[in-house]
């Protein structure tokens, strides 16, 4: 009996960059469980269809969907075949987006390997994100580009441009989002969905699934209204506890926002 090929060697035998990069080992990882699973699979890039034929052979149960915004010519790449679709349109355009999201409904794997560039990468993302199945990924290529301006990137300001690498940086407070004492927060849209943000080498996975576990240190993002509860409920002395948490430590942390407002303000960091 002769073992199914790895993703490497499929990939190795299409010619797809993705070998080259040493991006088909790190798939590998997330998709060797997946591989009989009948999946829906968005790529975001066809060029040559290297990659399609790949998953294509890869996830024989699955149905691979590309678009990319230049016109495919199905005989010419040998893409005919019955689990692979193929869409014209571009990635930020969003009526376009909003047709494969009807057309298709939901996803469990989407890739994003068209155009690299900040504005594109971080709208396809808020646009198809909603319609990744919990369990499913998220992935992008190429994330170098988020170092060069000519991508909409920034290699002067790591830290704190709004490059695309920073973008995904962010999301990791999302899964935290329940731990941030700060009594101010103002919720996130990516709150409770995300349970995982991995970084490689130009790649990014970030894993959609519910995450509401509940804090143990803050309360509705209050350190000091979970003390008060806590200390008043055990000793039974309210007005202790009151002075000291709910208004002592209440104005302490409300100098302390300030504080940073103010230094984000000088820094002109929003
Ligand atoms: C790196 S190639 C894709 C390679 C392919 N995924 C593979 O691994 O064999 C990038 C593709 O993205 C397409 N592209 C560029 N800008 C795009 C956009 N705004 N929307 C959709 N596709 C785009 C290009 O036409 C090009 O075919």
């Amino acid at each position: 009996m002769t073992l199914p090929k790895n993703l490497s060697s499929i990939a190795e035998f299409y010619k797809t960059d993705k070998y080259e990069h040493g991006y088909t080992k790190v798939y590998e990882k997330y998709f060797e469980s997946l591989r009989d699973k009948k999946l829906q699979i968005l790529e975001i890039g066809i060029a040559d269809g290297k990659s399609l034929l790949t998953w294509s052979d890869y996830f024989k149960n699955s149905t691979i969907i590309g678009i990319d915004i230049h016109k495919i010519d199905l005989e010419e790449k040998n893409l005919n075949r019955t689990n692979i679709k193929v869409h014209q349109g571009s990635q930020s355009d969003k009526n376009f987006i909003r047709e494969i999201i009807g057309k298709y409904r939901h996803f469990d794997i989407i890739i994003d390997d068209g155009s690299h560039l900040r504005k594109d990468v971080i709208k396809s993302f808020n646009l198809l994100f909603p319609y990744l199945n919990n369990e499913g990924l998220y992935v992008v290529e190429d994330m170098q580009t988020s170092y060069n301006h000519f991508f909409g990137g920034n290699p002067f300001d790591l830290k704190y441009s709004n490059s695309h690498m920073n973008f995904f940086k962010h999301l990791t407070d999302r899964l935290n989002y329940q731990e941030i004492a700060n009594p101010f927060y103002i919720s996130n849209k990516y709150d409770a969905k995300i349970t995982n943000v991995s970084f490689y080498h130009n790649l990014v996975f970030v894993r959609k699934g519910i995450n509401d576990k509940l804090s143990r240190e803050v309360l509705n993002h209050s350190y000091e209204d979970m003390k008060f509860n806590e200390k008043s409920s055990r000793t039974g002395n309210s007005f202790k506890y009151y002075l000291k948490y709910k208004i002592f430590y209440k104005i302490y942390t409300f100098f302390f926002m300030i504080l940073n407002l103010l230094k984000r303000i000088l820094l002109l960091r929003f």
